[in-house]
């Protein structure tokens, strides 16, 4: 293999700079010639390919977002699309790609391999962390910090004006986010897809902290909680309990943004270099990522169809610590 691609594809997510340029250098490192493939599979299909070296990364380590751009492509479902995409590779001698996103990049790596036979090794580029194969995904450590310093303040709003908020963090189907934020955001409840918590408990918890004489309240809630959406739950719950003053707060898109930290730069750094590591090795369909602190290549099969399950002793800790 000569010469391979990188893009970036779906959700964009803090560290995902850091890891474009860890291929693109472990490229040039292994005498490869790297290209960038901007908008992911959109791009892909329009042949939106930039020549890159070491020098087109530098200064991006500690940047945001995704100098590469990113894209839901819907026309790379279908057969023409994956076609135009391929006949753009091959008029570019591209062999091999690099895919940084979640499970929708590597579905589509998947089929476009079985039908082409481009091979791709993915790294795990989103905030949710909703990923089987590796412990933490790039983007998650700096999505749960930026969410954590939002609930830090609303807590500064709740203790003034004992006030009851329910903040709403991201995740898509998963509570790998707002798990972390009850934490260490001293929530009293969280709710997440993963454990059944009934709206009737949330109200029950709560009125326990009231009668103990608890002023202020904060209710993480996942924003895939299958309870139906956080404005729904506030208003249940102040339904049930007029006596408490309630807010809803929606963190959203800030999670996305900003400079990734030091372990999500380490991680991406990590993964890019080995992506292009497995690339050369003649792998195809597989993520690379970090399971119990080893690198770890997981078929995207997997990833894809495997369930990475929380640690229920959390919720407990949620329970513990706000008593
Ligand atoms: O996958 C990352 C994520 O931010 C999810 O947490 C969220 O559900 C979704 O993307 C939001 O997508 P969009 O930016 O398209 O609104």
């Amino acid at each position: 293999m000569k010469r391979i691609g990188v893009f970036t594809s779906g959700g964009d997510a803090p560290g995902m700079n850091a890891c474009v340029r860890a291929v693109v250098r472990a490229a040039v490192y292994h005498g490869l010639e790297v290209y960038g493939i901007m908008r992911g599979y959109s791009g892909m299909i329009k042949g939106e390919f930039v020549r890159m070296d070491s020098a087109s990364v530098a200064n991006t380590v500690q940047r945001g977002g995704t100098i590469l751009k990113s894209a839901r492509s819907q026309k790379f479902m279908t057969k023409e699309g994956r076609q135009q995409a391929f006949d753009q590779l091959v008029n570019n001698g591209i062999e091999g790609l690099v895919a940084i996103g979640g499970n929708g990049t590597f579905t589509g790596a998947t089929i476009f391999e079985q039908e082409f036979g481009i091979p791709t090794v993915g790294a795990p580029g989103t905030i949710d962390n909703d990923l089987y194969g590796t412990d933490y995904t790039i983007g998650y450590d700096t999505a749960v910090n930026t969410a954590l310093e939002a609930i830090d303040k609303i807590r500064d709003t709740a203790d003034s004006h004992d006030r009851c908020f329910f903040v709403e963090v991201m995740g898509r189907d998963s509570g790998y986010i707002a798990i972390p934020c009850a934490i260490g955001g001293g929530a009293e409840i969280v709710m997440v897809p993963e454990t059944a918590m009934s709206v009737e408990a949330v109200i029950e918890t709560l009125q326990n902290s009231y009668s103990r004489h608890k002023t202020s309240f904060i209710v993480i809630v996942a924003e895939g909680e299958e309870e139906g959406n956080v404005h729904n739950v506030a208003r249940r719950v102040k339904a049930a309990l007029p006596q408490l003053d309630t807010r809803v707060t929606i963190v959203g898109h800030i999670q996305r943004g900003g400079s990734p930290t030091a372990a999500d730069r380490l991680l991406a750094s990590q993964l890019g270099i080995a992506a292009v590591e497995g690339l050369m090795n003649g792998m195809k369909n597989v993520m690379a990522g970090i399971v119990d602190r080893k690198l770890m290549y997981t078929p995207f099969d997997d990833t894809i169809h495997k369930r990475k399950v929380i640690n229920q002793s959390f919720m407990r800790m949620v329970e513990i610590l706000s008593v």
